[in-house]
């Protein structure tokens, strides 16, 4: 963690006792949830957006969810997760929080699920699921987002490895590192999209529809 982190860090407000029950569960059972600096910040941007519907890939045990509804008392959220464990822990979660009745947990590989039955536009999708398939995620779930919506990829510098000269890279993260640059790459010059680094956290990007 940065000093300036750190220092970002000593002001982030207290959580309830749910929101910390999921933070130790996660840390526990090594669940990788969003940072605290890093949701603060994706939550602030959010209620400057104001969206209403949003769509989330990569649920892991609904944390994220849980605090984008919180601080966005007239969203609704879809979350999807593949991985049937954290699914379930998901729902057992979301069904104790008070914003349980606007988050609906979908579980499925993002990838595989058909779209139509989402049936539905987002005005934010946020992307935290594998990182090795961000363009195939992009791809897939930007056609559901109007023009003036936002979507917001977090682990943009995969914890330090996405500045690496490659051969520092460790070799099985290598394909995952490289689809990471192609995709930034790719984004970054989309003629659709207005694109921007936010180094917060992990570096979240955030793409505006034209
Ligand atoms: C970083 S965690 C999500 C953390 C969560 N957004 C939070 O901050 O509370 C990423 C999750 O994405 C899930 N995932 C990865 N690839 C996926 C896919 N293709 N479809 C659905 N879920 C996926 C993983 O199982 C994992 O639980």
């Amino acid at each position: 963690m940065e000093l300036s982190d750190t220092y970002i860090a000593s002001f982030i407000q207290p959580r309830n006792e749910l929101l910390l029950e999921m933070e130790k569960f996660a840390e526990e059972h090594h669940v990788p949830i969003m940072q605290l600096i890093g949701i603060d910040a994706l939550n602030q941007l959010l209620r400057i957006q104001n969206p209403t519907k949003i769509l989330e890939i990569g649920t892991a045990i609904g944390y994220s969810a849980i605090r984008m509804a919180l601080a966005l008392p007239n969203s609704h959220i879809v979350t999807i997760e593949r991985d049937a464990e954290r699914v379930q822990h998901a729902r057992n979660f979301i069904s104790r929080s008070e914003v349980a009745e606007r988050i609906k947990v979908i579980e499925g590989d993002a990838l595989e699920i058909d779209i139509n039955s989402l049936s539905s536009t987002y005005d934010a999708v946020f992307i935290d699921a594998a990182k090795g398939q961000y363009q195939k995620f992009f791809e897939k779930y930007s056609p559901l987002v109007p023009s003036g919506g936002v979507l917001y990829i977090d682990n943009m510098y995969m914890h330090g490895l996405s500045d690496l000269d490659m051969k520092e890279v460790p070799r099985r993260k290598r394909t995952m590192i490289r689809n990471l640059h192609n995709f930034t790459n790719w984004i970054m010059q989309h003629p659709d999209y207005t694109s921007a680094f936010f180094p917060i956290g992990d570096g979240l990007l955030i793409c505006l529809k034209r």
